[in-house]
């Protein structure tokens, strides 16, 4: 418990940059006391924002937003990285929305291996740079040890931010927030979907800086627009077949009353979607016939996404 408790008082919100390893002479910032209670929407959507940017190193897609945001609002989540790090033990609900951000299948995949690599992949996405050895030895450690968990770390690593870390994450969550609100059409919304959409966005963010200005950050979004579009589709198709019609369409579906695929028809594999496109084309976008009953909540632009990539031959290379 000792080590525990050292951890947890020298890494409080105001010394937290101690421990990131920053150099001794640089000035300790003010500490940043936590925000009055948070009242607007606004206040939990830029939140939910941040959140996905120190998480999963990208800008929320429409649904996500409104998803955490409301999880915010009802977690009564502090605006504050350091109130969020020092809160994170006691507070179950704080600690759920972190732990489903960090516990993700896609943190998982972003974050894979040792944990020096998942502690370079998080200054990566927070700050656009690789950790000090200081920092690295010091998170990977407290990792290693057990003493912090996945899920503390990047608020830990926010909360003591200063000088061009800060601005760099503050910067970025502007772009992010941006790119979000541009996501204004269905086809856009649906556009940015898939590992490899989500991966040239990610790229996007990785040339913002803590100088970027505001035109800068305009053009950014603009291109990431653009990238986001020209991302190749079957990963998109892949993902919304994933999200869409695998809780039925598996050996082992997750959706109460059913008991293995119906009629025998399985999308676990990329395989089995690109041999059953023609079928999948028909009864997603002619009849909408699938999602049965809808239970999936298909969007109609998910639709639209599946018929381009029908249209456009249907391969794993689209
Ligand atoms: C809630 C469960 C559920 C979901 C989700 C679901 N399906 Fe189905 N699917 C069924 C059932 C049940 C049948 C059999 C319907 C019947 O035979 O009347 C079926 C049948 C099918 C068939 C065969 C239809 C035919 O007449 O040839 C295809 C193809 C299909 N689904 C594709 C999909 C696709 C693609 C998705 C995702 C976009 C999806 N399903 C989502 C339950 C589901």
């Amino acid at each position: 418990m000792r080590p525990r408790f050292f951890l947890a008082f020298a890494c409080s919100a105001t010394l937290l940059a101690a421990c990131g390893g920053s150099a001794v002479e640089e000035p300790v910032p003010p500490p940043r006391t936590a925000a009055p209670v948070p009242v607007s929407q606004a206040d939990h959507e830029r939140l939910a924002q941040q959140l996905y940017l120190a998480y999963l190193g990208r800008a929320a897609d429409p649904a996500g937003l409104q998803f955490f945001a409301g999880a915010s609002s009802r977690a009564m989540l502090p605006m504050d990285p350091g109130a969020m790090y020092t809160r994170y033990g006691a507070d179950s609900g704080l600690r759920q929305v972190l732990d489903s951000l960090a516990n993700s299948p896609e943190a998982f995949a972003l974050y894979s291996g040792e944990h020096e690599a998942a502690v370079t992949a998080m200054y990566r996405n927070l700050f656009n740079r690789a950790p000090d050895p200081g920092g690295l030895a010091f998170w990977a450690g407290a990792l290693a040890n057990g003493i912090l968990s996945r899920g503390q770390v990047p608020v830990a690593l926010l909360a003591g931010a200063h000088s061009d870390d800060l601005r760099m994450f503050e910067r970025k969550a502007e772009v992010a927030a941006a790119f979000t609100t541009a996501l204004d059409t269905p086809e856009r919304a649906a556009a940015y979907h898939g590992e490899a959409a989500v991966a040239a966005l990610r790229q996007v963010l990785g040339k913002v800086t803590p100088a970027t200005t505001e035109t800068e950050a305009g053009a950014l979004v603009q291109e990431a627009l653009a990238v986001v579009a020209a991302s190749p589709a079957f990963p998109r198709v892949q993902a919304i077949v994933r999200a869409r019609c695998v809780a039925c369409h598996s050996v082992t579906p997750t959706i109460p009353g059913f008991h293995g695929a119906p009629r025998g028809i399985r999308f676990d594999t990329p395989e089995q979607i690109l041999a059953d496109a023609r079928r999948i084309y028909v009864n997603v976008v002619e009849t909408q016939f699938m999602p049965y009953g809808n239970q999936t909540g298909m969007t109609q632009a998910e639709r639209e996404m599946v018929r381009a990539w029908y249209q456009a031959g249907a391969t794993a290379g689209q």
